[in-house]
């Protein structure tokens, strides 16, 4: 199958950390396989990838990123690229365009450079893997997205006293990696106490950093996510972080929830409507105000991602793009 073995091309460059050299090859890959297909190709002053059929009244577009976490896996964001380009070649309609965000994972800088030069599309739809297991759980292949949680990251730094491992007595010490290891395990708990909240510690930093130095100082960055802003200000409140920042949680809209649910009912697959615990451009530009949805497709492996272990089937891909080319000739028209 085509699709999988363009995912094979592009985790075969390995990380793809945003604006890397290693994003721009893929980046350079898909611009490759956008011209083949006949599309026009525009590069955007963010850096973004846009594949289109001129003219059309209305420009719907689809697509995803191309960048990845540090080990990341074949799917997350490739897949709404590789597929979506599929989709809009089969449908051959004036106004369809395949879009590739350039960093979304590090906070969709791609999506937000496109958004303040406001050249927006009429609507956007973004195929992306579940990354969790409910689809997995539920035996069904599809869904259609109804939400994209609201998340926050923030950086702690704690401030402790730099000093020697060997002469210092424990009563004395002002460690400030044992003060860290205590704020984390609160942010675990305050997480678990407010419902269909996350927190999550990903980084850390500790300096001096010598094996034979007490640390004098820890920095680490916070995730914080949650379905709606009353409950991500409240974790934030309560694991001591600034409250009212960070991307807002985006509703999806009620016409492209629609074609996706359509497009799912045609194909006889059980409509499964989900919000997203992850976030995406689409919530971007749904923050905007384009009328903007998502078509997730079942995980396997338990549904993990962010991880090598990342995995889809063949069979779920093939329908995903069924759904996908449904879906978007409804938008187009
Ligand atoms: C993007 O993948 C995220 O962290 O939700
Ligand atoms: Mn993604
Ligand atoms: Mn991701």
């Amino acid at each position: 199958m085509r699709i999988l073995e363009r995912l094979d091309e592009l985790y075969a460059i390995g990380d793809r950390i945003g604006y890397s050299p290693e994003e721009q090859r893929a980046h350079d890959l898909a611009a490759g396989w956008f011209r083949e297909a006949g599309l026009e190709v525009e590069i955007d002053d963010g850096g973004n990838l846009i594949g289109r059929i001129p003219g059309g009244e209305r420009q719907v577009w689809t697509g995803s990123h191309l960048d990845t976490v540090p080990s990341g896996g074949r799917f997350d964001g490739a897949l709404g690229v590789v597929a979506g380009l599929e989709a809009v070649e089969r449908l051959g309609l004036p106004g369809l365009a395949v879009v590739v965000f350039r960093d979304e994972e590090r906070g969709c800088a791609g999506s937000r450079a496109r958004v303040a030069a406001r050249e927006l599309p009429d609507a956007f739809l973004e195929l992306h893997i579940e990354q969790g297991p409910r689809l997995l759980d539920a035996g069904v292949p599809l869904a259609a997205v109804t939400a994209i949680v609201g998340y926050s990251r923030q950086t702690v730094t704690i401030a402790g006293r730099a000093g020697h491992a060997g002469t210092t007595p424990m009563s004395g010490r002002d460690d400030a990696l044992c003060a860290a290891a205590e704020r984390l395990l609160a942010i675990r708990e305050a997480a678990l106490a407010i419902p269909e909240t996350v927190a999550t510690v990903g980084t850390l930093t500790v300096q001096p950093g010598g094996v034979n130095v007490i640390p004098g100082s820890v920095s680490f960055t916070v995730d914080v996510r949650a379905p709606d802003r009353e409950r991500l200000d409240k974790l934030l409140g309560a694991i001591g972080l600034e409250t009212g920042v960070g991307t807002e949680p985006a509703v999806m809209d009620a016409q492209v929830v629609s074609a996706v649910r359509g497009a799912l009912e045609e194909l006889g697959v059980p409509v499964v409507e989900l919000p997203s615990g992850a976030g995406h451009d689409a919530g971007i530009l749904a923050a905007a105000g384009v009328p903007s949805g998502m078509l997730f497709v079942r995980s396997l492996n338990g549904g993990v991602s962010h991880s090598p272990d990342e995995l889809t089937s063949e069979e779920d891909v093939a329908l995903a793009v069924d759904a996908l080319t449904s879906a978007l000739r409804s938008l187009a028209s």
